[in-house]
């Protein structure tokens, strides 16, 4: 198995605040990463750091064994990135921000034609490609700038935020085409605020908080972390009234229930849970809203 994206030690300051305070991850060709953060965590930093568009402070990464400071000519050779914004041609149609863009990867102007034909079909865009970008919606103008970075299969395509904005059909529609990149070869490094795309998605998921990363593993992992599944005993209105440990089997749920004092819990509810990839990111990242009190039973 080779390295496409290989991280050590990197660090990157705007003058006294470290943003990244030092990242290690390793990405095998093939895979698809995630790379999950609170707002404001490092994760675009990271990508562009990776993509070359802003230096590293220190440490180092390579693409596919290229420096992306020393080689980074190379590096661009070997990526595409779509950014958290969208940056297409306002004043061009969908049609023409394609074939342009084709044509600066090289395409003939008749394969030009070809590719923007299919990709607009591919992102559900085909009747909006002779409009002006600029009377498209969010959503179109996100999926236009995805089809721009999917002209040519890149061996690493690194993806800000892909599916932010973007509606329930769009969303499964991309993951499907991302699917499909790592299917002829691609290596995907992603960003989301969305832990069930990282959960439908990636073979390996990394937390970042603070510029550091907090967790990495498989999403099995990282639920694993959390523990087992829970009895969850809850008043009418949600109050949490007991909680037990289980494996979740029949003989274990029997013994947890026939341990509980019904008289004393009348009117409970029982729940059975299983530690979702939102109970694993809070419990690292913690974020305002929660408080000290849930994110200790999140933690147990
Ligand atoms: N050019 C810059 N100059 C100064 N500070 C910056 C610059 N770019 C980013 N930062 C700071 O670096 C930190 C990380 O920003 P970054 O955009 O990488 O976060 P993020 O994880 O992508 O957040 P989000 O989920 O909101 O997209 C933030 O505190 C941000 O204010
Ligand atoms: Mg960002």
């Amino acid at each position: 198995m080779t390295t496409a994206v290989q991280i050590s030690g990197l660090t990157k300051s705007y003058g006294k605040q470290q943003v990244l305070a030092g990242i290690d991850l390793t990405v095998p060709t093939g895979t698809i990463f995630a790379l999950l953060g609170p707002n404001g965590a490092g994760k675009t930093t990271l990508i562009n750091i990776l993509s070359t568009l802003i230096p590293p402070s220190g440490g180092r990464a390579t693409i596919l064994g290229h420096d992306v400071v020393a080689d980074a000519a190379m590096v661009r050779r070997s990526i595409s990135l779509t950014g958290q914004y969208a940056a297409v041609d306002e004043l061009l149609t969908g049609t023409e921000n394609l074939v342009l863009m084709s044509r600066l990867s090289g395409l003939s102007a008749a394969d030009a034609r070809r590719r923007a034909a299919e990709l607009l079909a591919d992102f559900d865009l085909s009747d909006a490609g002779r409009r002006r970008v600029k009377t498209y919606s969010g959503g179109m103008r996100r999926r236009l700038d995805l089809a721009l970075s999917l002209i040519t299969a890149p061996p690493v395509l690194f993806l800000d935020e892909p599916t932010t904005g973007l509606d329930t059909r769009s969303r499964q529609s991309l993951w499907q085409s991302i699917r499909d990149l790592v299917g002829v070869g691609t290596t995907i490094f992603l960003t989301t605020q969305y832990l069930e795309e990282a959960d439908q998605l990636a073979d390996r998921i990394a937390v970042i908080n603070d510029g550091l990363v907090v967790a990495e593993g498989s999403a099995a992992e990282l639920k694993a972390q959390i523990g087992t599944e829970l009895v969850e005993l809850r008043d009418p209105s949600g109050r949490l009234l007991a909680e037990h440990p289980t494996d979740g089997t029949i003989d274990d749920l029997q013994t947890v229930l026939a341990g509980l004092d019904r008289s004393a819990y009348p009117e409970a509810q029982v729940i059975i849970r299983k530690p979702t990839l939102d109970d694993v990111f809070l419990a690292l990242t913690g974020p305002a809203e929660t408080s000290d009190h849930d994110r200790m039973e999140l933690a147990r």
